[in-house]
């Protein structure tokens, strides 16, 4: 399948990826479009290559076939940290915070890059805890103290510290608390006031029916359907066939 023209260029294009895991066949020949500032739902039953789809655009896994580009530029088998260094952010579903360091230097890991001057590394502190005044509360506090829905901000804002075109984002609300989710999702709301693309992966409809402008069904490895987040309905047909709810 084709993906939907996004204009006038997309920020990422992933065009019909196959992903292996050993010799399982994972991905099937996935494309997707994600335009300059735009925030794009991926959704589908457990297991048909959600997270799959992330790692192979954020270079943790290297499809065999097809082809990723970021800005027009072909970034298919680049590492990880050269994808972050050119503005792809990656928040995984496990959230991967330190638990033993502080909040403050959680974020700082996300600085170390070189070329950004002090003065700029502490605006961008300045602009998350501005974001997140929660964190910014517990900068002194180890990151595993934190509760679920703060690892979950934790985890963000690290990803923000390197200021990205694009976050991917891999189930933010997965086990937190209905007031945790309207605070992922407003959070979700800023970061695109601010330019910043999402491709969001969620199992939470409403949250991503109301948070993104597209989103793309997958099935088995392949992108089956897309479709304009404003015309579904929670109890459309579409979201029954793909997810099951
Ligand atoms: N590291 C791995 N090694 C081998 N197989 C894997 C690995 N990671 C995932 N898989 C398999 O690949 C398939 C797709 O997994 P993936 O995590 O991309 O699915 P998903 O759509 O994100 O599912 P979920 O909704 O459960 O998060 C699954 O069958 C999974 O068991
Ligand atoms: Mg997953």
């Amino acid at each position: 399948m084709s993906a939907p023209q996004t204009s006038p260029q997309p920020l990422v294009s992933v065009e019909g990826i196959h992903t292996y895991y050993g010799k399982s066949h994972i991905l099937h020949g996935v494309s997707l479009d994600i335009g300059p500032g735009e925030v794009v739902g991926l959704i589908g039953r457990n297991g048909v290559g959600k997270s799959t789809t992330l790692k192979s655009i954020m270079g943790l896994v290297s499809p065999s076939e097809g082809k990723i580009t970021f800005q027009g530029q072909a970034i298919t088998h680049q590492p990880p940290h050269k994808l972050a260094r050119l503005g792809i952010g990656y928040v995984p579903e496990d959230r991967r915070i330190f638990k033993l360091l502080t909040v403050m230097e959680n974020l700082r890991t996300g600085l170390d890059r070189a070329g950004v001057e002090d003065a700029r590394k502490q605006a961008l502190l300045d602009k998350v805890f501005a974001f997140f005044p929660v964190l910014a509360e517990r900068r002194r506090q180890a990151g595993g103290t934190l509760s679920g829905g703060e690892q979950q901000m934790l985890a963000i804002a690290r990803a923000m510290m390197l200021e990205p075109r694009i976050i991917l984002l891999d189930e933010p609300t997965e086990g937190l608390m209905p007031r945790m989710v309207s605070q992922i999702k407003e959070i979700i709301g800023v970061l695109h006031r601010d330019g910043v693309a999402i491709l969001l992966v969620e199992q939470n409809v409403p949250l991503t029916l109301e948070a993104c402008q597209r989103i793309y069904f997958m099935e088995k490895g392949v992108v089956r359907h897309h479709a304009i987040a404003s015309k579904l309905s929670v109890n459309d047909p579409v979201i029954h066939q793909y997810l099951g709810v």
